[in-house]
This record gives C-alpha cells, structure tokens and sequence, in this order.
C-alpha cells in the first residue's frame, strides 16, 4: 500500500533490448499481452523482440503477421526484430528501416536460424545497413571470429549475451582498438554461476549460453564498464518442458530484473547511474530508440521480499532465482502518462503498446536524392569496395 513509509526513486522507463516473446507459434509458453505484462511489473516499458519464432520472422509475410500480432497484444511498446536466414541477405535490408534490427543466430540454441557458412555471415555483415542495428548470438571462439569479420565489413556489431570471462575481454580489447563493438549480459550470468546448477537441477538450468563459473561471473562483473546493456534474454518455456527429457535452453527473465539489480546497488556492487545508462541511456543510443514521452518507474529501495517459485505475469510459471532475497521492488510504472503498473498490478490492456519504429519511419533510410537502396548505399567505403572474398554476389 502507498501509506507505509517508502524510499522511492524515479527512474525512466526501462528498455530491454533482448526479449522472446513467442507468438507466433508457441502461446503456450508466453504471448504478447503476457509478456509485455511481465515487462510492465519488471519496470520495462519497451522491449525488443526476437524473431525465433515459429514460423522465424526472416521475410516480408512473417514480418507482417508478428506486426499484427504485436499491434493487437502489446500492453507496453516494442521494436521487432528479424532474423537472418541463409538466404535472405539481399533481401531482409529492405526492412531495416521498419525492424528493431538484423538477429544472426552464430551458435547452437533454441532457434531454427542457426548460420553456419561463414560466407552467409559475411553476407549479413555487409548487406544490412551500416547505421541499423545487428545483434549476434556468438559464443566463445564465435565472439572472436564476428570481431574480426565486423572490423573487416567496419561496421557495429552488438553481441548478445556476454557470459564468459573470455568473451568480456576479447570485447574489451575490440574497444580499446576502437571497434564499433557493444554487447549485453544478463542477469542470470551476474546472478547465478555453475554453483547453482545443484540446487536448480540438470534440467531447470539448461541456457545458452550456459551458466558460466565462479571466475567468469567475477569477471563479467570486473568489467561492468565493458558491458553497454543489462538485457534479460527473456526466454520462457514452460515447466512442464523444462522438466521434460529434452529440456529446452532458455531462462523467463523479465519480472526479476530489476529487483535483482536494485539489490545490486543496495549492496554496492552497482551504481544507480550504472542501472541507467545500461537499461536506458546505451539501449537508446545502441538501438537509435526514440523517447517515451511521460514514462517513467518508481521503485522501492527498501522494500525485501524473496522470489517465489513463479513470478505472476509470465506464462513460464517457474523462475531459476526462486527464493533469493532481494531489496528493492517495482512499485509504479507509468508508461506514456498512463498508470501501467502499480501495487503488483498491471493496468493496461493488450493494443496499448506501439512499435516504436513506426514512431520515426525513415530512420535508416538513403538520403531522398539517391534512389539506390539504403543496403546498396550503407556498404563498407573502402579502397577496393566489394572486393571482400567471402562476398559472393
Ligand atoms: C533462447 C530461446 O529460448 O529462445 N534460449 C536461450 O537459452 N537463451 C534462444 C537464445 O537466446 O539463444
Ligand atoms: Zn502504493
Ligand atoms: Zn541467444
Ligand atoms: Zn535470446
């Protein structure tokens, strides 16, 4: 209730860059007015979503039924990615202007877009607008490998998911020599280690990447001024399927995020300006968001609770950070000046969120006196353009 004595700061809306929402094709495990009411109680107001879905979104058609979908379930706002497919090089450029990004899936996880021709990746690099976003899900010696093909194609790149100790610091290198390189991590890397795996069990623990050790989790956290986001990597799957035979990888994340961070800065270990500028400033500045006008959080410093088996909103029903003891609550959010979340309730209805790249439409675009396509015109400026060898066309 609001008469108890609070601390309560303001923060903005937060934004998370890394979220699978599940629709279309697997509602049963979370859909779009269930996540994006998850995101509301997590102090989330714009999420991005992953084009993992079933069918993948790596066209124009599957591009326009996830809109649709997203316009009619959203509680809160969004940006849609698209993925890239073996074969959509020269093709899925011409969304870049109406997507959140290009997603490349480089490694082994729960999607049906795994790439593994080095050629296609080098396709991807130099097709998709320079100025529009690219994410990568690459791991260990992958992490490497899309350094160096991002510094050859001298665009950015954004690596999803940094968990190892060797993946931090092969980044932080890439920055000191001045690579366009930015990357997340997630709470479940800062949070738990391979020190968990017996409490949560073989199947429940199951994430790409893997929980990582004692040593890499102190390193991720050694190096936070290396880490440009703080991203969930929202992945629900039911429990039912996480206690299956074949458990699939994936970890629901929105509504802990913030409490387990705003622990974080009780303790000392992170400060607020951090929080900011990693759920807000760098998203923003990373993604090219645009503001959301009257949109702000109100959390409780004080407030200690412990994590309960299952968080409220998500369909996931099972959360790997239950019964931690946390300091610090979500008591208010409100998004676009209205009243979206408060006192553990979330108010707004599905068809409330908008995609914010419709916000500002031409954001990637040529300039309007070259007719050429924005993919055409973004290619690398070198000496001998198009003359990189794994480009095949
Ligand atoms: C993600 C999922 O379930 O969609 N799973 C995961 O373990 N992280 C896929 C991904 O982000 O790699
Ligand atoms: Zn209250
Ligand atoms: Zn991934
Ligand atoms: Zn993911």
């Amino acid at each position: 209730d609001c008469m108890t004595s609070r601390h309560l700061i303001k923060l903005p809306g937060l934004i998370d860059v890394h979220v699978h929402v599940r629709e279309p094709g697997a509602t049963h495990k979370e859909d779009y007015a269930s996540c994006t009411a998850a995101a509301l109680a997590g102090g989330v107001t714009l999420i991005l979503a992953m084009p993992n879905t079933n069918p993948a979104v790596v066209d124009e058609e599957s591009f326009l039924t996830v809109k649709k979908l997203a316009k009619e379930g959203a509680r809160c706002d969004y940006g849609l990615f698209v993925g890239a497919s073996s074969d959509n090089a020269s093709s899925i450029s011409e969304l870049a202007n109406e997507a959140a990004g290009l997603k490349m899936y480089l490694n082994e996880t729960f999607t049906t877009l795994k790439l593994n021709d080095l050629s296609v990746w080098n396709k991807h690099l130099t097709h998709w607008p320079r100025k529009a976003p690219l994410c990568v899900h690459a791991e260990s010696q992958t992490t490497a490998a899309i350094i160096l093909l991002a510094s050859l194609a001298n665009r950015p790149v954004h690596i999803c998911h940094v968990a190892r100790k060797e993946e931090i610091l092969v980044i932080k290198t890439a920055k000191e020599k001045g690579l366009k390189i930015t990357c997340e991590v997630c709470p479940h890397h800062l949070f738990l280690s391979t020190k968990d795996i017996p409490k949560l069990g073989a199947n429940k623990s199951q994430v790409r990447p893997m929980l990582v050790s004692a040593e890499d989790q102190q390193a991720l956290w050694d190096n936070i001024h290396v880490i440009d986001c703080f991203a969930t990597d929202h992945a629900p799957h039911t429990i039912e399927e996480k206690l299956s035979s074949n458990p699939p990888p994936g970890f629901p994340g929105l509504e802990t995020l913030l409490p387990l961070l705003l622990d974080a800065v009780n303790e000392g270990r992170l400060t607020m300006e951090d929080l900011i500028n990693k759920l807000y400033r760098n998203p923003r500045r990373i993604f090219s968001l645009p503001d959301q006008y009257n949109t702000y959080v109100e959390v409780d410093m004080d407030e200690e609770w412990t994590i309960p088996e299952a968080m409220p909103y998500s369909k996931a029903r099972w959360t790997p950070f239950a019964g931690r003891k946390v300091r610090g609550a979500v008591h208010r959010v409100v998004l676009r000046g209205e009243v979206a979340y408060v006192d553990r309730q979330v108010l707004l209805q599905p068809g409330y969120g908008q995609n914010v790249r419709e916000w500002d439409k031409k954001l990637f675009a040529p300039l309007p006196s070259d007719s050429r396509p924005s993919s055409a015109l973004d290619r690398p400026i070198s000496p001998l353009p198009h003359q990189n060898e794994y480009d095949t066309d």
